[in-house]
């Protein structure tokens, strides 16, 4: 008979094996540990993070909690896209192809501080996005400036650190950004264009650029190196009066869209062999292929406190197939540092003033 009376026994470990095991556990664990620490960045002081990036920004504008890290103040949008067919033949995205695509946008000034006066900062911006019929989406972040500043991350926080204060003067250095501008000459498109560019008194009459490059992906799957720009069918007559007060830009959208849609273009810039496509801080020459891809039609405008763009992060390495990112080294950081601003300001309740956020309602 079989005594089932107690378990079977195992023989005592060995002094040696229990070591052995116990060395196994120690190099998992030690193995997560550096994983984790690599993430972070802690293994190596020098790497640049998405967190320090957004920490820089934060320095640089303050801690606003549940707004964005960057374009902070801004508007949402609704309305439409309508494809004109031109793009087809170039990209199988369903964009290009349906007659009609449903958009969420949002405009922003270009600045860190929720509460910029409007014409604290010439940059104005717009994000779409696209949401196709097959579910896939078109996220896109689009500036009013024609090209970067600088075309790598690493030059990208070191102009944000050239404008931080500093501990002993709670003030940035006056010599650090020319100083910064003197040893990155790639940055000489961007200045020459900062220095004509105004203030302008509405979103509406701005062109939006992609400024980085992206590829098309046709049927056969051809690539096609692109940028883009959202182009306005609306322009005011030069010399009209530039509205007063800090927050012009959304009550003059407010007031447009409510007197009838608005409406842009959806310019395509083909890049000729050899146009640098992994640096936005040059331009390319006259003269390229242009595509009218289509129509952005705006149709109504939401408080960005409660509005439908509040909780989107506009990435811009999220794409349809028939749409891929180029290897431009500033996409990828932005993925990581928005999904980083996004991480944070989610967490976050807003503090906007109880009194302007009742306005906003
Ligand atoms: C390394 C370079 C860059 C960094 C670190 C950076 C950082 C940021 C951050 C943190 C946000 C807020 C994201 C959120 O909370 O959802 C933002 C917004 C934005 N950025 Fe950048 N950015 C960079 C380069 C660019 C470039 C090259 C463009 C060119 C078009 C651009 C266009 C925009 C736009 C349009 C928005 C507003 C998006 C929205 O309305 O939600 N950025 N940026």
């Amino acid at each position: 008979m079989v005594d089932r009376s107690s378990p079977p026994t195992r023989p005592p470990l060995s002094a040696a094996s229990l070591t052995l095991r116990l060395a196994g556990i120690a190099v998992v664990v030690a193995a997560v540990a550096g994983a984790f620490a690599y993430v972070n960045g802690t293994l190596d002081p020098q790497r640049l993070t998405p967190k320090k990036l957004i920490n820089v920004l934060e320095t640089n504008n303050g801690v606003h909690p549940g707004f964005r890290r960057n374009h902070s103040k801004g508007v949402c949008v609704i309305g439409h896209f309508e494809s004109s067919g031109e793009a087809r033949s170039y990209s199988t995205a369903q964009v290009f192809n349906e007659t009609q695509t449903p958009v969420v946008g949002r405009f922003a000034l270009g600045s860190g501080n929720p509460y910029a006066p409007d014409s604290a900062a010439p940059i104005r911006s717009m994000a779409l996005r696209f949401t196709q019929a097959n579910g896939q989406q078109w996220r896109t972040g689009m500036n009013s400036m024609p090209v970067f500043p600088v075309g790598t991350p690493e030059a990208f926080y070191q102009l944000q650190q050239a404008q931080s204060p500093l501990p002993a003067t709670g003030k940035p250095d006056p010599a650090a950004v020319p100083a910064f501008f003197g040893a990155h000459p790639e940055a000489a498109p961007f200045l020459a264009w900062i220095k004509t560019a105004k203030p302008s008194a509405s979103y509406v009459t701005e062109t939006y650029n992609s400024v980085n490059a992206f590829y098309l992906v046709s049927a056969t799957g051809q690539r096609q190196a692109v940028r883009w720009s959202m182009v306005p069918v609306t322009q005011d007559a030069p010399g009209a009066a530039v509205p007063q007060g800090s927050d012009f830009l959304e009550k003059d959208l407010v007031q447009r869209i409510a007197a009838g849609p608005l409406v842009w273009q959806l310019n395509i810039i083909l890049a000729n062999p050899g146009d640098p496509v992994n640096d936005a801080s040059k331009a390319w020459p006259e003269g390229r292929k242009v595509l009218n891809a289509g129509t952005l039609v705006l149709e109504k405008t939401q408080p960005q406190l409660n509005g439908e763009c509040r909780d989107i992060n506009y990435d811009p390495l999220v794409l349809p197939a028939g749409i891929e990112g180029s290897d431009d080294p500033l996409l990828a950081t932005r993925s990581a540092g928005y999904a980083n601003s996004y991480l944070r300001r989610t967490s976050e309740v807003s503090q906007l003033p109880a009194a302007k956020q009742e306005a906003q309602q």
